[in-house]
């Protein structure tokens, strides 16, 4: 199908359903704003786009998430579905619908496709060992298992790969390994896992890869995998899993895996079931005619060229038409990193900056291949300030006021330049056939050679000197007229990339931009006062939201939330939150109450005092510096948390054996637990 076709296509759309566990950052936006814009160019051309996309709300991170918040895991994701939402929808990304994996129409579709891919013979089980948490009474997923590398000895390595030596292995294989989770040593397990035939598919996703035009770089990896063969695939996780149900057991779950891809399915028929025009069959029936298209990331070809397109036939439903993967954002030309604030966050950009300057730089560097994009923030503004501004939006300020001023805002009733005019028109099927194939990055070059030509054509009439000669009024009239009519066709052609940008125009021009009405010339017709459209990025603001995004209160909590809740006399103003610490940190430190049996003077110490602490059976010598809040009478008997595993340190005045914790920021504001609130020797503090 070409874009000049007029045909109307019937065309479902996805982007890769983000984890439900974090918030959306600019290498997410690199897709979602890829596939906005080709959908938004779809849905100008005239043909029925669907654009859907959901929440990947299930799997163990998600679930430790969670744990670790104090809250469930329905209660998490709810919560970050809004965000991401709203995240979306300020970046004005439209999607059509945006559901969940964690709903009622991706667990039914779930389980009648898994049903039939058992009826069909595509499902078998066995049982395996894997390593297994004794106190967490968990499996553990590979990256939760930490421990020396078996092949270099590298200590607290991951456990698939060791990044000091790049050896790959299997959990199984680390020396000393131990839970992320828990800390405790992980035993072996076994249990009965179910599989997904894959090898049954491999004629079948070979002729698939053959029939539609595969990036080359996808074409080539699939070449690989076939070559390598392909495994069963392990689809179930033993509980306690956050996901749904495997049919016909109960402490089997689907791997988060198996049902994110069904959540496109699941989101889509959610919307069929809002909106009665739409047909699902339409759209996913073996014989269907619709095209389905699935943008992802490079990481995630395995998942959607093997396992669900082999899915999708074993169950009788169609294949999707093509997947489209894209690289890896770089900022500054390497990876995005917390401590230098090149992790910025969809949320922290849009307080510092217009989204429509990223839509536009993504846009004008974006191609169809897989090649990772560098967004280099001196090189981002430059452009956004010379294309945007300077080229396009400078052609109707230039033009614009000497029409409201001298012509009542009306345009002149014929085209004084139809040549230059029939190039702008002209040049619509090549840039269509650009956004087509996702080089938008061409069309954006081919958009700004004809704002160039504006430019330079009213450049060389100088409306602005013709203004002076009386005589000359209707010649201004007819060149502001052609440069009004020429900025209108750039910023038809620049809608999908920048809806916002045109929305504006459309206020200003008095008439919707689309792309039908790319060639009819707009000739007596009244526009609207030009008022700025678009800022010039200035670097402070970029400067800033690299600052906000090395804050360290930023890397946890939610900023604008924090911020809001940040009182200028709130204990975290004057004491901001120390650096982030991993969970696995966090999980070794043993915090236990105790009681305070006896409290001292040290000779010779102005701020400690040596304290004898109970621990329920095991007594400690600890020196504390809490001298300057309370006198030893009044601790004797009082209750503190103390770290029990905190290795001995030799004081001048003895051995301590552990750390007194007390709240407040020090000398006489320094409290302790009181034994009334029911705290016993002993107990774990958590
Ligand atoms: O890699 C990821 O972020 C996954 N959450 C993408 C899932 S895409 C689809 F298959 F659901
Ligand atoms: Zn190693």
């Amino acid at each position: 199908m070409t874009a000049t076709s007029q045909s109307t296509r019937q065309i479902l759309v996805t982007s890769a359903l983000p984890y439900a566990n974090g918030p959306i950052h600019l290498g997410h936006m690199l897709e979602y704003i890829q596939t906005d814009i080709w959908v938004r160019f779809q849905k100008m051309r005239g043909h029925e786009c669907h654009y859907v996309c959901a929440d990947d709300a299930h799997g163990t991170p998600i679930m430790l998430k969670a744990q670790q918040l104090g809250i469930t895991p329905e209660e998490m994701i709810a919560q970050t579905n809004i965000e991401h939402q709203q995240d979306f929808s300020d970046f004005g990304v439209a999607f059509d619908n945006y559901h969940s994996t964690h709903s009622d129409e991706n667990r039914q579709l779930a389980e009648m496709i898994y049903n039939r891919l058992n009826d069909n013979g595509f499902i078998s089980t066995k049982v395996i060992e894997q390593l297994f948490d004794p106190e967490k009474k968990m499996f553990l997923p590979d990256r939760f298992v930490k421990g020396d590398c078996p092949s270099c000895g590298s200590e607290d390595q991951n456990g698939d790969n060791c990044d000091s030596c790049g050896a790959t292995y299997s959990p199984t294989e680390l020396k000393n390994p131990r839970s992320v989770v828990s800390g405790a040593t992980p035993v072996l397990k076994e249990s009965e896992h179910y599989f997904f035939e894959l090898p049954k598919f491999q004629n079948m996703l070979q002729e698939w890869t053959r029939s539609g035009a595969l990036q080359e770089e996808m074409a080539n990896k699939l070449a690989e995998w076939f070559e390598d063969g392909l495994r069963n695939w392990d689809i179930s996780r033993d509980a306690p899993y956050f996901g749904f149900n495997i049919p016909g057991t109960t402490d089997k779950y689907f791997y988060v895996w198996l049902d994110a891809p069904i959540g496109y399915m699941g989101s889509f028929k959610n919307l069929c079931d809002k909106n009665s025009n739409i047909d699902f069959d339409a759209f996913w029936a073996k014989d269907s005619t619709a095209e389905l298209y699935h943008f992802i990331g490079k990481d995630i070809i395995y998942f959607h060229s093997l396992f669900w397109p082999a899915v999708l036939e074993g169950a009788g439903f169609r294949k999707p038409t093509n997947v489209f993967a894209h690289g890896f954002v770089t900022v500054n030309g390497a990876k995005m990193s917390k401590s230098k604030g090149t992790f910025i966050k969809a949320r922290t950009y849009l307080e510092h900056l217009n989204p429509e300057y990223l839509r536009y730089y993504y846009g004008a560097k974006l191609t169809s291949r897989i090649d990772d994009l560098d967004l280099n923030l001196e090189d981002f503004a430059q452009r956004v300030n010379s294309d945007l501004v300077g080229k396009v939006i400078n052609i109707a300020s230039r033009c614009a006021g000497f029409i409201t001023k001298k012509f009542d805002g009306t345009l002149s009733s014929t085209i004084s330049e139809p040549e230059l005019m029939a190039q702008f028109i002209d040049a619509q099927d090549e840039i269509a056939q650009h956004y087509e194939n996702r080089d938008f990055s061409k069309a954006v070059r081919q958009i700004m050679a004809l704002a160039d030509k504006a430019n330079q054509y009213i450049a060389d009439k100088e409306p602005w000197q013709l203004v002076k000669d009386p005589a000359k009024s209707d010649e201004v009239q007819d060149v502001c007229s052609v440069g009004i009519n020429l900025f209108r066709i750039l910023v038809t052609y620049l809608k999908p990339i920048v809806p916002n940008l045109a929305k504006q125009v459309e206020d200003f021009m008095n008439m919707e931009l689309t792309w039908q009405s790319i060639s009819q010339p707009v000739v007596n017709h009244k526009i609207n006062k030009f008022k700025a459209m678009m800022q010039r990025v200035d670097m402070k603001h970029v400067e800033a939201m690299v600052t906000d995004s090395k804050d360290t209160l930023q890397a946890t909590i939610d900023a604008p939330a924090a911020k809001k809740a940040l009182d200028p006399n709130s204990p975290l103003a004057k004491d901001p939150i120390s650096p982030e610490i991993s969970f696995e940190d966090f999980s070794k430190i043993d915090l236990r109450i105790a009681r305070i049996a006896k409290a001292e003077h040290v000779k010779g110490a102005d701020k400690l005092l040596r304290l004898e602490l109970d621990l329920g059976g095991e007594s400690r010598q600890i020196f504390a510096g809490i001298k300057s809040a309370y006198q030893p009478e009044q601790l004797e008997g009082k209750l503190t948390v103390m770290v029990a595993n905190l290795a001995p340190r030799k004081m001048r005045f003895g051995m301590s054996e552990g750390m007194v914790l007390a709240a407040g920021p020090g000398g006489e504001e320094l409290w302790i637990l009181n034994p009334e609130d029911g705290a016993q020797p002993g107990m774990r503090v958590k």
